[in-house]
């Protein structure tokens, strides 16, 4: 059986807290606090904004979120900040072990896309700057569909689009509200759990498998089968 790879893309494949140096030029010591309260409402909004059907593109969600955040933290910005802060969103880094990972996925012959909340043109512009956009069959974005992750709309467009079916088709996610909405949507998931610290929500839906690296997704979901 081939089997579909679903890359998350922001907080799985890219690090979201890859802004928290050009946010010690602006808030100091606080950057890293900033960096969660600014990611943390950024979902938010996005679920929200999937609720109440009211659509705008990811980079809303994240401009409006840092709006927020910088009135919660008391750091007024000056428009050039901003622009550069969001410049800098566009451009995020890759965790470690991706480069790694996903050439021995490549290797072994899955299929893999990239999945995300992010608008395809982010999408591209992020998987090409960090350098792993050729690993990739293609990027599905949930903007077609004008709604969000979890959704279960946006997991079924996502099967469409890739061709794949049920649990042949596989999320992998660092973020437990994903894997838990597409488990919820008939797929497999894997949760990629970096730091021991992560907390998994206590819904009662466990991932399928979990993995500390991207390296050892390969061994894990071959052994699944
Ligand atoms: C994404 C968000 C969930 O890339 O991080 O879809």
């Amino acid at each position: 059986m081939t089997i579909t790879l679903a890359f998350d893309v922001y907080g799985t494949l890219i690090d979201t807290h890859g802004v928290v140096s050009k946010l010690q030029e602006i808030v100091g010591n606080k950057a890293k606090e900033f960096s969660c309260t600014w990611r943390d409402k950024q979902l938010e909004y996005s679920f929200r904004r999937g609720l109440m059907q009211n659509y705008e593109n990811f980079a809303v969600c994240t401009s409006d979120a840092l709006d927020y955040t910088c009135t919660y933290y008391k750091v007024p910005l000056a428009k050039q900040q901003k622009k550069a802060l969001l410049d800098s969103y566009r451009t995020l880094p890759a965790f470690k072990d991706v480069e790694d990972g996903l050439a021995r996925l490549k290797a072994a012959g899955f299929r893999i896309y990239a999945f995300s909340n992010g608008n395809a043109d982010a999408v591209e512009t992020l998987l090409a700057a960090a350098g792993i956009r050729d690993f990739f069959l293609g990027v599905v974005s949930v903007d077609h569909l004008k709604s969000f992750k979890p959704n279960p709309a946006v997991y079924s467009y996502f099967l469409r689009k890739s061709g794949a079916s049920g649990s042949s088709a596989w999320l992998i996610s660092s973020n437990p509200f994903d894997v838990i909405g597409a488990i919820s949507a008939g797929m497999s998931a894997a949760w990629v759990r970096r730091s021991q610290e992560a907390i998994f929500d206590p819904w009662g839906i466990e991932p399928t498998i979990t993995v500390r690296s991207l390296c050892d997704l390969n061994e894990q979901i071959g052994g699944y089968f």
